[in-house]
């Protein structure tokens, strides 16, 4: 699939996002190496560190799914770009390898792309 329109559906997910709090909504496609798309929004809580990110979201949803090897996560939001935050790097790393492809952008013609070892170097596992 090409990024582009990868990058669509992550946009297409804005609506659902839930987040009354900070009103920063973000969406998430990840492209499973089997073809699948998983889909993800952030949703916020109340008890604020009960948040999940849009990209935790998706994996959550393909992993929970039996789905684990992954090419590919585009992210829109609607706040402008938005790369990964640390814990959404780190749970990357948990089950994608280096040649993982991380895209974003302010919308679709300025879409960036970098693969997970330039967000994340040195990056920990067990
Ligand atoms: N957020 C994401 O969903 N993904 C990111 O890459 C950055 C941050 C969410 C968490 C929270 O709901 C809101 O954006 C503001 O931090």
């Amino acid at each position: 699939m090409e990024y582009r329109e990868l990058y669509k559906k992550a946009e297409e997910m804005l609506d659902r996002s839930y987040a009354p709090f900070s009103n920063f909504r973000v969406g998430a496609a990840l492209l499973a190496k089997n073809g699948q798309v998983f889909t993800g929004v952030n949703v916020e809580n109340s008890s604020l560190g009960g948040t999940i990110c849009a990209e935790r979201t998706a994996m959550v949803k393909a992993i929970s799914e039996g789905v684990r090897e992954f090419e590919a996560i585009a992210i829109a939001s609607s706040g402008g770009e938005a790369w990964p935050c640390g814990i959404c790097r780190q749970f990357m790393k948990e089950f994608c390898d280096d040649d993982f492809v991380i895209i974003a952008g302010v919308d679709i013609d300025s879409i960036r792309t970098y693969t997970l070892p330039e967000l994340l170097p040195e990056g920990f596992r067990l």
